[in-house]
């Protein structure tokens, strides 16, 4: 029997785990729900993505043998992509940027894939408008490469809306969903399904300082995966029930003390969204059971969020450490019994 390439491309999303962690927040205990998507076969949420765009690419046109597919990615989709096309025996270009974690890139190479690096800021904090100009530019000197856009791609959030929303909502007892934002798919989708629930459950965006994805304001970023130099094309003020713009040493110093406590490295997105957590904690209505939905680990960032050397290079270290005495004068600790929900 052969297997199709929906078939391999739906065995990209076996589910993740959920680990049940608690944190101490001025004296009070509260339990916090962490969904490892690292639990993936590439170690990110966007082994989903990657899944349902290129399933839709394959129902627009069957993917064959020697097809090449470009994407702009700042990282994780493209280790995702590169897995997959491999296993299709079709081509890879990734297009990245300086923050793409080195890691990422042997990674991605090592799967076949071509990297394509841009340099040149985009003016908007990040790359991605130059990363895209670079798509283009490809796409029009090669007319048969196909691209997934997995920023206008409405397979993006629907996948998202099939796979991540119910893994969640199949949880019971939740009051908050905490989603990191770039593209807004993640977002879209689980807000999709979770609204369409009917339940009681907010939706809560994160976001960077300085992204335009949900926030008006465009500034430097440091922090992969999350943020971007342009509104999301998914997402309307409608879609999520509030929003965080979390600055790069606040997501540093909520992975760092959350490693110190419990042992394991988040990566700094999902830094970004227990921080985001954390100020609800502390506000004047906690959530009684929030999960964090964690795109990937840590890692991939040793040398660059878990570095001194390298926060300090970057200006963060100040800004890092006064973000941890403050969450330590909070009464914040954090413990992981490696209790699975
Ligand atoms: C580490 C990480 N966090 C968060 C996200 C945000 O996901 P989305 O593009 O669906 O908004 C991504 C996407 O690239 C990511 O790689």
């Amino acid at each position: 029997m052969t297997t199709t390439a929906q078939e391999v491309l739906r065995s990209a999303i076996p589910g993740t785990p959920v680990v049940v962690a608690e944190v101490s927040v001025r004296g009070r205990t509260h339990e916090l729900l962490l969904k490892l998507e690292s639990g993936n076969p590439t170690g990110s949420i966007k082994d989903r993505t990657a899944a349902g765009l290129l399933m839709a690419l394959d129902a627009e046109s069957p993917l064959r043998p020697g097809m090449v597919v470009v994407e702009s990615t700042s990282g994780n989709l493209g280790l995702a992509l590169a897995r997959l096309l491999a296993r299709l025996d079709c081509r890879f270009i990734a297009v990245v940027d300086p923050n793409t974690p080195r890691a990422t890139r042997r990674t991605i190479a090592a799967a076949g894939g071509e990297l394509h690096e841009v340099t040149e800021p985009d003016g908007r904090g990040g790359y991605l408008l130059t990363r895209l100009r670079e798509v283009r530019r490809i796409l029009d000197a090669n007319p048969g490469h196909r691209w997934t856009d997995q920023y206008h791609n409405p397979a993006n959030p629907r996948i998202h809306q099939e796979t991540t929303g119910p893994e969640i909502a199949a949880h019971p007892g939740l009051d908050a969903v905490y989603v990191a934002v770039s593209t807004g798919g993640t977002l879209a989708g689980v807000a999709a399904h979770i609204h369409g629930l009917g339940r009681a459950i907010d939706v809560v965006a994160v976001d960077a300082v300085g992204s335009l994805a949900t926030g008006a304001s465009a500034g430097p970023r440091l922090i992969s995966g999350i943020g971007a130099s342009r509104p999301s094309a998914f997402l309307t003020p409608d879609s999520y029930d509030r929003a965080h713009r979390v600055p790069d040493a606040e997501a540093t110093a909520a992975c760092r003390l959350f490693r110190a406590d419990t042992g394991m490295a988040l990566g700094g997105s999902s830094g970004s969204v227990v921080a985001a957590c954390l100020r609800d904690l502390l506000g004047h209505h906690p959530p009684r059971r929030p999960l964090c939905l964690c795109p990937d680990s840590g890692v991939a960032y040793a040398d660059t969020l878990y570095d001194d050397r390298w926060l300090t290079a970057h200006g963060l270290i100040g800004p890092t450490t006064a973000a941890e005495a403050r969450l330590r004068a909070d009464g914040i600790r954090f413990h992981l019994e490696g209790a699975y929900a």
